[in-house]
């Protein structure tokens, strides 16, 4: 039987990366899959190759569009947030702050909002941060690392507000997540400890395990999960 029997998980965002892994491994654990973002045949052809999903075309980035989704996808259990996006900036052109404050602070924030009355005691939210969020940071990543240390605050702050209701929040913060994900390889051969790449797969089974009833004593942090490449830098 699989850790995630009788679950049902949303993953907003799915890439081809770690949204796909992600939904990927909790079927094999047994849960039901629903994925959303913008790209129709994206999701159609990463639903294809996992059993039991379902997908939803739709953009989240304000309250009433991430509502109109959260309403199309219906009934869930579990929730993760994957919406990505990438600008390099620095303090004097600032070009990225409005995108990464919207992609990776109010985005998840209106998702969590939308969702909530569909969660309940039991239920687990999984925001994904970055090492460069939450440990030393690039100094091209001006926005980028402030949007990614904001949503690790919220981890804590959404974990003691749902804490009553038997909701528990989590995060992890990659370090850098290598390619595509492909079901069924080898990707262990693909990295090696330390390495500050490694494929979807390596950050994907942390937080399929924070779904799981094993981690049901983890709430409100926010794991590093980069094969300890931070202590090299
Ligand atoms: N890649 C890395 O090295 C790395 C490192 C640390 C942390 N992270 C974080 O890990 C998560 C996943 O990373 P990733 O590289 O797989 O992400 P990604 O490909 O940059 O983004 C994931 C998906 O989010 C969807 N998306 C973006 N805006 C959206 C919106 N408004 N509504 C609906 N969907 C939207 C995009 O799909 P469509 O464009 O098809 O809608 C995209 O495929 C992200 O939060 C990222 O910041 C990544």
């Amino acid at each position: 039987m699989g850790r995630l029997e009788g679950k049902k998980v949303f993953v907003v965002g799915t890439s081809k990366g770690l949204g796909y892994a992600i939904a990927y491994f909790s079927s094999i654990e047994g849960a039901e899959v629903i994925i959303n973002s913008r790209n129709e045949k994206k999701l159609k052809e990463i639903c294809e190759n996992i059993r039991n999903c379902k997908y939803f075309v739709g953009d989240v980035s304000t309250p009433q569009k991430a509502e109109e989704v959260i309403n199309k996808a219906g009934d869930f259990t579990d929730l993760v947030i994957t919406v990505g996006g990438y600008v390099e900036d620095k303090i004097d052109d600032l070009k990225g702050l409005d995108e990464m404050l919207t992609n990776h602070i109010k985005v998840p924030l209106y998702v969590v909002k939308s969702s909530l009355s569909r969660l309940r005691k039991g239920s687990t939210i999984v925001l994904i941060s970055a090492i460069r969020g939450i440990y030393t940071p690039l100094p091209f990543q001006l926005s980028y690392s402030i949007a990614k240390a904001g949503i690790a605050k919220a981890v804590e702050t959404l974990a003691s507000e749902l804490i009553d209701q038997g909701i528990r929040v989590v995060g992890i913060a990659p370090s850098v997540i290598d390619g595509e994900f492909v079901p069924g390889r080898d990707w262990k051969k693909m990295r090696k400890l330390g390495d500050f790449k490694a494929p979807p797969e390596d950050f994907a089974k942390v937080v399929v395990w924070l779904l799981t009833d094993e981690a049901e004593w983890i709430n409100g942090v926010v794991i590093p999960v980069d094969g300890g490449a931070r202590l090299r830098t």
